[in-house]
């Protein structure tokens, strides 16, 4: 079947699906030379993949077409979702699989959340969570800027606009993490621990549907809670508890690991170019121009998987309906064709055209703007307070590689703070 196609497996010199590429970070060589010999590769998946899959995929690693597959959402279809593994439960029941005026309606649903009012507030509440967070590192000395920095600010601003009480924050993120950990086939959890912290969470989204319901909050959970939506047939329905279960897991996920990975990568960036660190020290209000390279440079979200609703062609490879295709975010974040010197992390980069949020079209980042605030605010806030910053070993990652598109993390990143 794939004998005539580009194979990234020969191309990248590595085994994708192997967890040792991904022991330091993102594997960037592999992806540089795929770039460059086979921008449209194929890839047969292992026998024994977790689940149920495809037998294998497409891989995009240039920006342009990424931008244009992400963007092209009649030809590549987001209903399956944005992982290799198929979980059929989650077509048309998530955000993140939906097409069409269903995912439009959903969409604009949870935008109703963040109203002007709330907006305006957040920020403030970012910088008064970044502050606490900073001050209770600082009192320590040192500490894992990771776990008591860089996971604190996301995980409690998500929480704030979901409405969750902070008593319950620290079980519910637990649980989080321990289902996206669970969902590694190289962690020690077995698939049922997997499925139990699933239901944990959604067992919880269900309480708290029901809490907001009796005493309805300015928060996010409980205009899903009560919403009603219009379907084709222009009957108006309450999401169903599935629905409301995975926009709790889609939700909690997003909003909170995606900014942690790109504030804890892009602290260790800063702390190997220690000039830049000193210049931002200087210019502080240079940090929104930053932040957009801390976004390309740390590109917290791997890839994201569509399927071709029909045959089509990309760079002359010729692309057949039902085939599954993956938008590489990190390489076409590294795509020399659009950035000058890729490889080099420069603060002060701009233009910078990134695709750290999606290459654009109807599932663009729906929390790109809080993500940058917070990620801006988090270091003002740590620059303003700091005046050393020392490395105190190297940084550790999470070994999830292939499987988990958003948790190629940085794990534990120890820090003395001065
Ligand atoms: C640095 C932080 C973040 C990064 C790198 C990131 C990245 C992404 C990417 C690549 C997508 C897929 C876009 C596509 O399919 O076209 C996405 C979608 C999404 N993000 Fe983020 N994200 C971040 C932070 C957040 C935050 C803080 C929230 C919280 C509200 C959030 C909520 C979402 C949601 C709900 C979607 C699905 C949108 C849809 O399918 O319509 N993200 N994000």
């Amino acid at each position: 079947m794939s004998t005539a196609r580009p194979t990234a497996r020969e191309i990248a010199e590595v085994d994708l699906f192997s967890p040792e590429p991904y022991r330091q970070g993102f594997p960037h060589e592999a992806f540089t030379r795929l770039r460059r010999s086979a921008p449209v590769s194929w890839l047969d998946v292992p026998d024994d993949f977790q689940g149920e899959h495809d037998p294998g995929f497409w891989l995009l690693t240039r920006h342009a077409d990424v931008q244009a597959a992400n963007r092209d959402t009649e030809l590549f279809s987001a209903l399956d979702g944005p992982q290799l593994s198929l979980r059929p439960e989650m077509a048309g029941n998530m955000l993140v699989s939906m097409d069409g005026r269903a995912h439009l309606r959903l969409r604009k649903l949870i935008s109703s959340g963040f109203t002007p009012r709330m907006v305006s507030r957040l920020e403030q509440k970012a910088r008064g969570w970044a502050i606490s967070i900073l001050d209770a590192a600082l009192a320590r000395g040192q500490c894992d800027f990771v776990q008591d920095v860089a996971y604190q600010l996301p995980m409690h601003m998500i929480a704030d606009i979901m409405g969750i009480p902070i008593e319950d924050r620290a079980r519910v993120f637990d649980v989080t993490l321990e289902f996206l950990q669970a969902g590694d086939p190289d962690s020690p959890a077995t698939p049922e621990a997997h499925l139990a912290s699933q239901v944990k969470m959604f067992q919880y989204a269900q309480e708290l549907g029901r809490r907001k319901r009796e005493r309805p909050e300015e928060d996010v959970w409980t205009i899903l809670a009560t919403a009603e939506v219009e379907g084709d047939d222009g009957e108006r329905t309450k999401l169903s508890e599935i629905e409301l279960d995975f926009f709790f897991l889609v939700l909690t996920i997003a909003g909170s690991e995606t900014t942690r990975n790109a504030i804890s990568a892009g602290l260790l960036a800063l702390l190997d170019s220690p000039e830049q660190l000193e210049a931002l020290r200087r210019r502080p209000d240079s940090l929104p121009v930053a932040g957009e390279e801390i976004l390309r440079w740390t590109t917290p979200v791997s890839y994201f998987a569509r399927r071709a609703t029909g045959d089509t062609e990309i760079r002359g490879v010729p692309i057949a309906k039902g085939d599954r295709v993956t938008l590489w975010y990190p390489s076409a974040n590294r795509d020399e064709d659009v950035f000058d010197e890729p490889f080099r992390f420069d603060v002060t980069r701009k233009p910078n055209p990134h695709v750290a949020f999606g290459g654009g079209g109807p599932h663009f980042c729906l929390g790109a703007n809080l993500a940058r605030f917070e990620i801006r605010v988090l270091f003002e806030e740590l620059l303003a307070r700091t005046r050393e910053i020392e490395p105190l070993a190297p940084p550790t990652y999470g070994p999830l590689g292939i499987y988990n598109p958003v948790l190629l993390a940085v794990k534990e990143l120890p820090v003395r703070l001065a």
